[in-house]
């Protein structure tokens, strides 16, 4: 390895006691190839080998919570212990590698297409209309309980399967972030209203991960938080309330943050200072408390070598670990410039992607750069 690329392949030490190998993290990807009833599948696992090596952490694919809370066609799920099993055979498919094994726990809301849910029953924090007919149906207060609940016992759930940790998916507009946006909570009830009442519910889900993990865990376990910084619309999350969100989550002692953007240089839109990053800001904010993981269109290893000399401790790497998933190997041999930038459909066999996710990536031109 290159004496520059150091940094990148220095171990790092959670505040819950767990050590990952290096700096590097897959980030969550969702590869619509579960089995039907959202155990793990042989392709997930035959997926996941490559991309773990040389890694620090692997984060899953998002794995629903409660039934209603599916949001993709072979999603796994986590909300019945009989997927254990299963989770069990991919944590260890990933610690075999060497990397740390996270689980992203999930709820769709709003967001989960009514085929995919129990009845047709679409659940969101206020509900929701299109047209003039419902689409979402607000949930009670003792179904948000139970909810809550539920990310509780999928934590348990986790540790059960052998996982070094949770994150949380407080991200890209699911139930979590719906219940925290003033454009999808309207409610007037303990779970909705001012920002600080809309922070309820994600703080709730903390909680009960943390009680899960102090009541199941006998080792270190990680617990981190993904969330998207702002909304594009009004009303809808501006950096402002991202500042009091994460202000509320650097109390909970959490392992870490994970801040969910398509570019990790993106800037701030509005109520923070417009020139600089959204990272820049938020690690100013709180990275002295709880570390932060950028991700967003890093491809190269001086890009990722950048973020880390900016001072944010982790990186996550979304796309360019379809595309190559020798990406961290590569930079280990020497082999940096090989790094490739394209998938190109007459190597179909050698990425070893499930065919769901191959097919959506092809069907999805640009998003993943694919060549025929
Ligand atoms: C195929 C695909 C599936 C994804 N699934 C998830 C997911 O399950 N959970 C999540 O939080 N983000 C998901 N993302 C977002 C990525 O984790 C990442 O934030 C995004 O792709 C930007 O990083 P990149 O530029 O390195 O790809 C997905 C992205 C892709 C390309």
């Amino acid at each position: 390895m290159k004496q520059k690329y150091k940094p990148l392949f220095e171990p790092f030490t959670f505040q819950s006691g767990v050590t990952i190998p290096n700096r590097i993290t897959v980030a969550p990807m969702t590869h619509y190839s579960s089995n039907e009833d959202g155990t793990i599948s042989d392709w997930e696992i035959s997926y996941i080998i490559p991309r773990s090596k040389e890694m620090g952490m692997v984060i899953t694919a998002c794995a629903n919570v409660t039934p209603n809370g599916k949001a993709f066609p072979g999603q796994p799920a986590i909300h019945d212990d009989s997927h254990i099993p299963g989770l069990r055979r991919l944590a260890e498919t990933i610690q075999s590698q060497g990397a740390k094994a996270i689980v992203q726990i999930h709820h769709g809301g709003l967001e989960c297409p009514p085929e995919l849910v129990p009845d047709e029953d679409v659940v969101s924090p206020s509900g929701a209309e299109e047209n003039g007919s419902q689409t979402a149906r607000a949930l009670t207060e003792q179904e948000v309980e139970h909810i809550v609940k539920a990310f509780g016992d999928a934590t348990r759930r986790a540790i059960e399967a052998g996982f070094d940790g949770v994150e949380i998916h407080g991200a890209n507009g699911y139930l979590i972030q719906q219940f925290y946006s003033p454009k999808t909570n309207q409610r007037t009830d303990r779970w909705g209203g001012s920002a600080e009442k809309r922070l309820a519910f994600p703080l709730a889900v903390v909680d009960a991960a943390k009680k899960a993990i102090a009541e199941h865990a006998k080792a270190p376990f990680v617990l981190g938080y993904r969330l998207s910084p702002e909304e594009p619309e009004t009303p809808g999350l501006t950096m402002t309330e991202t500042f009091m969100l994460v202000d509320a989550l650097a109390e909970k002692n959490l392992d870490y943050l994970h801040i969910s953007l398509m570019d990790v240089h993106s800037k701030a839109r509005r109520g923070a200072d417009v020139t600089r990053t959204r990272m820049d800001l938020l690690n100013e904010r709180v990275g002295q408390k709880v570390p932060l993981i950028a991700v967003g269109s890093i491809y190269t290893a001086d890009e990722a070598l950048a973020v880390i000399e900016s001072g944010i401790p982790l990186v996550a790497l979304g796309r360019v670990i379809l595309i190559d998933p020798e990406w961290a190997v590569k930079i280990k041999e020497s082999r940096e410039q090989d790094i490739e930038k394209v998938i190109k459909a007459s190597d179909k066999e050698k990425y070893r992607l499930p065919d769901p996710l191959w097919e959506m990536i092809k069907n999805t031109r640009g998003w993943v750069p694919f060549e025929e």
